[in-house]
Order: structure tokens, then sequence, then C-alpha cells
């Protein structure tokens, strides 16, 4: 039932507040701002690395899981797209562990890829939204995701909780590896317990996400940028956009940009920059100097802070609220899929089920 919505993506989209606020729960207390004292596989104090697998957005969630464990945790952690990971053979120290991410529980090469790990014997554990899926029951421990069922086959909600959770990890990691003190815990999981309340507010910017809809519309290809945590965001960005729009669109790390895809900016060419006021902001701000000086339409999504800060002309600035740099992931992933969504609905594409994809892919 899609309620009052035209789409179930829509409304996946809207119930993000709700799910990602049940999905932290799950893993914090909020009334004391501690870790709650959930069981893994592991023990985040032993291992030494930690190898993350998955397919599409969820690989790309857990991207961003690798920034916050090595940023936090201090875990050092390899990621990879499991359809390479199946084959590649990667050797797995004694010392390891195991993490897949999948809102199904049921795609092949990411489930191929932990009966790799089984066979290699470490501990196995997964982050899924389907407790009844066969990388569920095929696991040492699960981390469930508390975004319902989802739907749309562009993947949202799904999405954040599965961040939600690998920001929860990240601090139970922290905690037992004595990279963050006790008060730095309290203070995080207040950030975190803010996340429905900001992602709510990042819902009412449908007025200037629209508009930027509309001039994508029109256009062939679309770039995304982004740095640190926004540079999986960036691809995210690109990957939702494609998929449901059919509008070719590429991700980069912002600092890759003279390495190459600068040669396609032209005044044809949009360039959604993801950039909050953050430590490495003005480093992106000077990718977009080069962008503008090529003629490129700049799109910026940002904070007041971004807003003010960045003085270059942009084709629309996207302003979200001032959120904490951890939370902040969780909270820019809402534009950049309602960007998504806005230009396949002016362009009038069947946003719930595009064209040749699978909600669930169960072969290879
Ligand atoms: C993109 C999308 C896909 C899935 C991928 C993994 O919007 O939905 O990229 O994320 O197929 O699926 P799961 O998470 O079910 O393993």
């Amino acid at each position: 039932d899609k309620g009052n919505h035209r789409h179930f993506m829509e409304k996946e989209i809207h119930e993000q507040p709700e799910v990602i606020s049940h999905t932290l729960a799950n893993y914090l207390n909020f009334a004391d701002g501690t870790v709650a004292d959930f069981d893994l596989p592991f023990d985040f104090a032993k291992i030494e690395r930690l190898a993350i697998s998955a397919c599409g957005t969820a690989y790309l969630a857990g991207l961003i899981g690798k920034y916050w464990l090595e940023r936090y945790a201090r875990l050092p952690v390899d990621i990879d797209i499991a359809s390479e990971f199946r084959y590649r053979e990667m050797p797995l120290p004694k010392n390891s562990a195991a993490l897949f991410i999948s809102q199904s529980g049921e795609t092949a090469d990411t489930l191929a890829s932990l009966r790799y790990c089984r066979e290699e014997g470490i501990p196995i554990s997964a982050i899924v939204n389907v407790r009844e899926s066969t990388i569920a029951r095929e696991s040492d421990g699960i981390f469930p995701t508390l975004a319902g069922p989802e739907i749309g086959v562009a993947s949202t909600k799904a999405f954040t909780c599965q961040l939600s959770v690998l920001a929860a990890l990240t601090l139970k990691a922290a905690k037992a590896r004595g990279t963050i003190s006790p008060e730095e815990e309290q203070a995080l999981v207040r950030e975190l317990s803010e996340a429905p309340r900001y992602a709510s507010q990042a819902l009412k910017l449908s007025a200037s996400i629209e508009k930027v809809a509309r001039e994508l519309s029109h256009v062939r290809h679309v770039l995304y940028l982004g740095r640190d945590t926004n540079y999986p965001l960036a691809l995210e960005g690109a990957l939702k956009l494609k998929e449901i729009s059919y509008i070719h669109a590429e991700g980069y790390a912002a600092g890759e940009l003279k390495h190459g895809p600068i040669a396609l900016i032209d005044e044809q060419m949009p360039v959604i920059v993801i950039a909050p006021h953050d430590r490495i902001f003005e480093k992106t701000v000077s990718n977009m100097q080069e962008v503008a000086a090529r003629g490129g339409r700049i799109v910026l999504i940002t904070d007041e802070k971004g807003a003010q800060n960045a003085t270059l002309e942009t084709l629309e600035t996207i302003v979200l609220p001032d959120v904490p740099e951890f939370v902040a992931p969780i909270i820019y992933a809402l534009p950049i899929q309602m960007l998504a969504y806005h230009t396949a609905v002016i362009m009038g594409t069947d946003v719930d089920q595009p064209r040749n994809l699978a909600k669930s892919v169960t072969v290879e």
C-alpha cells in the first residue's frame, strides 16, 4: 500500500526518519548515551581486520562503514564488491572477521562470498533487512535493519538503515578497542539520536530539489563529486539516478577530477557536489572552482555554513541543516535519493520497477 504517495520509492524515502529511529534504538541506549549490549559473533577488541563485502547500494553503505570504522575505531577494513570478492582468493588471516550487507539477504554474489569465508573459517556476521533470508541463516550473527519491507527496486530506506547499523557498530568497535572515551561515546550517541529529526528536515527540501530535477531531465550525462564519506554518496547518487531515470551518471572522488573526468566538463555537464562544511570543505571548493572555470554547472548540496563559504556561482544550492560530521552521511543520502526520484518522475519512467532490474538478484 502506497498510502498517499505516488510510488513506493517516495513512500520509502519518507519513512526514513521513523525507520532510522527504530534501527538506531535497537543498538543504542538513547537515555544514557551508550551503545547497547548486543551480541557479536567476534570480539572487536581481538580482531585485526574486518572484511566487508556486498553489492550495489549495500556495498556503498559498506564503503562509508570502512571510513567510520577506520577513523573512529582504528580497525583496518577491506571492502569488496561481492562479485569480485568471491573469485579473487583474498587471504583471510585467522584474526579477521567478515561482515556482509544485504537488504534481501538473497543476493547470489554476497552469499557466495559468505560461503568463501565459511570455508576459510573466520566468523561471519551480516547486516540484513530480511531476517528469514539465506544470508541471515548462514551467518554466525546478524545485525538486522528495521527498515520494514522495501518494495521500490531502488534501495532507499534500507541504505540509511544499513548506515545506522554501521554507525552503531563503529561505536561498539571503538569502545571495545579503547579508541573513544565514555564522554565521546555519549556525545556520538547523542548526535546519532538526532538523525531522525535532521532526516525530517531534509525531506522538506523538495522544492529546490525539484528545480534541479527539471534541469537534469534535459541532460544526457551528470557527474557527482564528493570527498571522504561524501565520495561513496557521490557513487550512490550516480547509481540512483542512472537506475531510475536512465541518465548516464558517474560518481568520483572530488580529488580524482583532475586525473581524468575534468575532460568531460563543459556547459552541458551538470556537476553535483556533495560537500557539507567539514574538515576538507575547502579542498572540495577548489575542485568546484575548477569545474566553474570550464563552464560546468554546479549543484551544491551543503549546509548553511557551506553555503556561506562557497563563494562561487551555482545553478542551485541545496541547503541542509548543519549536522555533526558523524551523522552527515545518513542525512545527505536523502537529497540524493530525492533528486533521482524527482528526475525520474519528470521523465516519466517506471520509478518502482525500472527496466532490466530486479529487486533481488539471486543469480550471478
Ligand atoms: C540499488 C539497489 C541495488 C542493491 C543490490 C544489493 O538501488 O537496490 O544495487 O543494493 O542489488 O541488493 P541486496 O542489498 O538485497 O543484497
